[in-house]
């Protein structure tokens, strides 16, 4: 499909045989965006952009698909491989914005389709409660298991929390691997505490810790910490990497590895296949 792909997706958009559509991104000295789409526009049209550091990226967004509209485009397909947003999906405390459905809702009035990957819907049973549009959720585990299958011998799966069980759970049946989910009880942005039930029974175990964000990095550093493994594979889906999470998860891992949802230098497995059908 002819796709708008932000420039830190250009390897991702190749490798998974969209075709670029020539365009340019810049932003004015007082950081208002300037949008430009230098190709003919055809009927059927993609956006690859992934959404994290969404209040930047939202606007060029928005002002990208509606000039595709405007120059013609009639289905506009957003692939975004992470879509943020979407851990403020309740009303922690009264009078709390429900991020996650604003942000649905905003960006359901501007494309047709969304495809996104492995998004975070823990109290949310489906994306249709985000979105008001059509959607593909395509997801990693196959990939995953298969790094950990080429690379890892003999692993353990080890969760941070309940939320983690969903790819945990999948990987492990790939694998026939034993997992293990920990506890984790946040109480901050930062503040984050894990207690791990006795893995004596594992001993001889390579242990793979496994989630979906890495953020801040405290919920894999502190479950690492309550592991105590000499030798632990960190292994994750969404490459967000805020503040100093990469140096942090440096100081407990030697082998930290993502997707590449978002580009990072910890990328080690690619969604490219996973998006060819919208070649
Ligand atoms: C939440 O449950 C998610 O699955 C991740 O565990 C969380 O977002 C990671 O955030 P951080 O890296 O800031 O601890």
């Amino acid at each position: 499909m002819y796709t708008i792909v932000w420039s830190e997706h250009e390897q991702l958009a190749s490798d998974a045989g969209l075709i670029p559509l020539a365009w340019t991104y810049r932003q004015f000295p007082d950081q208002e965006s300037y949008v430009r789409i230098i190709d003919p526009v055809p009927k059927k049209v993609a956006i690859l952009c992934s959404l994290n550091n969404p209040d930047a990226k939202i606007f060029p967004v928005i002002m990208v698909a509606q000039t595709l509209r405007r120059l013609g485009a009639e289905h506009i397909t957003l692939i975004a491989p992470y879509f943020s947003y979407l851990r403020q999906d309740f009303e922690f405390a009264p009078g709390e914005a429900i991020s996650g459905q604003i942000f649905g809702q905003l960006l359901s009035q501007y494309v047709d389709h969304v495809v996104t990957i492995d998004p975070h819907l823990h109290r949310i049973k489906s994306f249709g409660e985000i979105l008001t549009i059509p959607n593909d959720i395509l997801h990693t585990d196959i990939i995953l298991a298969n790094y950990i299958k080429t690379n890892i011998m003999n692993p353990l799966i080890v969760g941070p929390d309940g939320e983690s069980w969903q790819w945990v759970n999948r990987i492990s049946k790939l694998l026939n691997a034993p997992y293990v989910i920990a506890h984790k009880t946040r109480t901050g942005d930062r503040e984050v505490s894990v207690r791990i039930d006795d893995l004596s029974p594992y001993t001889g175990c390579n242990v793979v810790l496994v989630d979906d964000v890495i953020s801040t990095g405290q919920t894999l550093y502190q479950t690492a910490k309550a592991v105590n493994h000499p030798n632990l594979t960190i292994l994750a889906v969404h490459a967000v990497f805020a503040d100093d999470a990469y140096n942090l998860l440096r100081s407990v891992s030697s082998h930290i590895v993502t997707t590449n949802t978002i580009k990072h230098v910890t990328n080690g497995i690619s969604v490219a296949p996973m998006l060819q059908t919208y070649n």
